[in-house]
């Protein structure tokens, strides 16, 4: 049978379940993001408390959680730039291995989408590493298109990522 999964928003306390779960991430999938697992561990573990307080309940930013019977096994950021264009982003997305394909990706991104046209954002945008094939297959099944944008990857200046964007529909569920 397939395991049950949710999506929640953090808790202001789940600092170290944060943790956790961004340097999993670092440490399975290092291709896939613009900061490395050495990044992540030189920073004081605090700062991971204060970013779950922050993400908990800003008007901007937001992680949400993927949980598998109660189990944290996923995450995905969800923000809206501080700039005079406002773009919306997700990022950090990353599901565990052992419980891939069973669309925990799609519900995050769904949710983090919701979360975003709540503030009234009509595209969201994803970064993503042109290296990463399955990444830009998940997100093309989603509706994501690339825009043409592109850059050295910030962790691995060798290698470039592409923006990719989702037009939200008000009528639709994102
Ligand atoms: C990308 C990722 C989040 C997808 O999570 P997931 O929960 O497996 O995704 P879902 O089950 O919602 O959707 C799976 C769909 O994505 C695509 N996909 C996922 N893994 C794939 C793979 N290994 N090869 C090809 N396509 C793949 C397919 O379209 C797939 O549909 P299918 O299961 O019917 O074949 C997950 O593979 C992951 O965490 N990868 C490592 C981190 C990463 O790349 N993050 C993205 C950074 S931009």
């Amino acid at each position: 049978m397939s395991p049950s999964l949710t999506v929640s928003r953090i808790a202001a306390q789940q600092g170290s379940v944060l943790r956790e779960l961004r340097t999993a991430s670092l440490r399975e999938a290092p291709y896939a993001f613009g900061e490395t697992l050495e990044d992540a561990l030189l920073v004081d573990p605090s700062s991971f408390d204060d970013t779950a307080a922050l993400h908990s309940t800003s008007p901007r930013l937001a992680t949400f959680l993927l949980y598998t019977e109660g189990h944290p096994c996923g995450l995905v950021h969800a923000y809206v730039e501080e700039t005079p264009s406002e773009r919306a982003f997700v990022n950090a997305l990353w599901v565990a291995p052992a419980v891939r394909h069973l669309r925990g990706g799609e519900l995050l991104v769904n949710v983090a989408s919701q979360w975003l046209a709540q503030l009234g954002v009509s595209e969201v945008h994803a970064w993503i590493s042109e290296e990463n094939r399955t990444a830009v297959r998940f997100y093309e099944r989603l509706g994501f298109g690339p825009t043409g944008d592109r850059r050295a990857m910030p962790s691995h200046e060798e290698e470039a990522e592409s923006l990719f964007v989702r037009h939200l529909h008000p009528d639709e569920d994102a």
